[in-house]
């Protein structure tokens, strides 16, 4: 069937204000053609990210009002905890009031100058974090990944022989942690597998080396391992997470994906002296630890955020709308990463724009005609992210090119996706006139959010 059924009814509208194509070139010109400075009123379809820009369901609105708002021991604290354990089987649990903010208790409390963090791929502020305090953030994403045309079912999965060496070499006395991040959102939105899961913990085990997972999309990790892995396929989701989990020490999670919540994360662990170190950090810079960063009403809200993102049918509409962008993508030969992940697809702007060199930016090139030609906000996830400078300040350009359409959970229908296939396809068949950019300003770190653009 063509037609996907959204499991659910839309009971609260929100305005969308539709632009011409001459207002959104003067708002462009006006944010420095960097998208990030646009009013997001100013964008009809906004896939700028799938980042706390979720709907809740009704249930979800229904338990903020039970929202207990104590400050030590709440009633709503009680139901999160519960139910992260339920899910992730870890015996502490520690709220925080998004994903980095887990991530930056835990690089201060277990990290110091020189120690080195291997991970399928850093997402930019684990990376930061990690940085921050003087360790080094190794991505040993498997090759597989960087050929963006091979339809592979696992292309999350972290490079196991990469792995060994980095062990070999840094030494484990210097690695007080390895991490995998499902989905593996910057490698395209792509799942690991249990048994690369698996693999990679007995290695570390080895090695006394403990694992952490970044979990901001285990739910629509479970659901791609449900489809594409022997022996899972009848398996419930709320059972193949707690497998997941099982192979874990600790995991961060940033509620704003798979919490199916606007705001907020936890920190989980078994050991009982990370625990201890990160509660104090906890208290130092969220909050008390039966609250930490957040309001009780959003505790509420994310234990039954969580439940929901594990319901087989919501991802299979999930994933549904992901792959109906992809199916249709491919009949149009227009070039994307392949297979689509669980959150996004990924264009291959290098393959879309092949006359723009990567000094050039070609993933600013589409995302700004993306803007122009319909109002659609995307991102880049290329050189001008991911570049990085060599010695004598020359740029040396990021692995790929691409640009990102995200989509926020169950917030737009398939008629909104029709349109924005419209809209691609339209650039596509003007693509020859697109130019590159040059940058005119750039801050010193994390560019992509405020730096200029000046058109070639
Ligand atoms: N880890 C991954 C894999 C992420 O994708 C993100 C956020 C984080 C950690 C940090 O979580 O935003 O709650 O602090 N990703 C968003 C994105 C911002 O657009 O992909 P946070």
């Amino acid at each position: 069937m063509n037609t996907i059924i959204e499991p659910f009814r839309i009971k609260m509208t929100e305005p969308i204000r539709l632009t011409t194509r001459e207002q959104r070139i003067e708002r462009l010109e006006k944010a420095r053609y960097n998208v990030f400075y646009l009013d997001a009123e100013d964008c009809i379809i906004d896939l700028l990210t799938d980042s706390g820009t979720g709907a809740m369901s009704s249930n979800q609105w229904a338990a903020l009002m039970l929202g207990d708002e104590s400050y030590a021991g709440s009633r709503s604290w009680k139901k999160f905890e519960k139910t992260v354990k339920s899910i992730t089987g870890f015996k502490h649990i520690f709220p925080t009031h998004q994903g980095r903010a887990a991530e930056g208790i835990l690089a201060q409390a277990l990290l110091k100058k020189g120690d080195v963090v291997p991970n399928n791929s850093h997402f930019d502020t684990t990376r930061a974090n990690i940085e921050f305090v003087g360790a080094n953030a190794v991505d040993l994403l498997c090759q597989e990944c960087y050929r963006t045309q091979e339809s592979l079912p696992f292309k999350g999965n972290m490079d196991l022989k990469k792995l060994e060496i980095c062990i070999r070499d840094n030494g484990s006395q210097r690695i007080p942690f390895a991490m995998i991040t499902i989905t593996n959102n910057t490698g395209g939105g792509q799942p690991v597998s249990l048994e690369n899961i698996k693999a990679v913990k007995e290695i570390l085990n080895k090695h006394d080396i403990p694992l952490i997972i970044d979990a901001c999309r285990f739910a629509e990790n479970a659901f791609f391992i449900r489809e594409r892995e022997p022996s899972y396929e009848n398996m419930p989701l709320l059972d193949i997470a707690g497998e997941i989990f099982s192979f874990a020490d600790a995991a961060t999670m940033s509620c704003k994906k798979d919490g199916l919540v606007n705001i907020g994360g936890f920190l989980a662990c078994n050991d009982d002296r990370w625990a201890e170190k990160f509660r104090n950090l906890l208290i130092l810079r969220e909050g008390f630890p039966t609250y930490g960063g957040l309001a009780g009403r959003d505790l509420e809200a994310i234990a039954v955020g969580l439940m929901e993102a594990l319901e087989y049918d919501y991802q299979v509409y999930r994933h549904a709308t992901v792959r109906y962008m992809g199916k249709k993508l491919e009949s149009l030969q227009i070039p994307f990463v392949k297979p689509v992940g669980g959150h996004a697809v990924f264009l291959d702007a290098l393959a879309f724009l092949p006359h723009i060199s990567t000094d050039r930016y070609p993933g600013i090139g589409l995302v700004n005609s993306l803007y122009i030609e319909g109002g659609i906000r995307s991102v880049e996830l290329g050189s001008v992210m991911f570049g990085k400078t060599d010695k004598n300040g020359r740029e040396i350009p990021a692995p790929l090119e691409l640009v990102r359409l995200a989509f926020p959970r169950r917030v737009y229908t398939q008629s909104h996706f029709d349109y924005v296939l419209e809209v691609i396809e339209e650039v596509w068949k003007n693509r020859k006139d697109i130019r590159g950019y040059r940058i005119s300003y750039q801050p010193e770190f994390l560019r992509h959010f405020t730096c200029h653009f000046v058109p070639e």
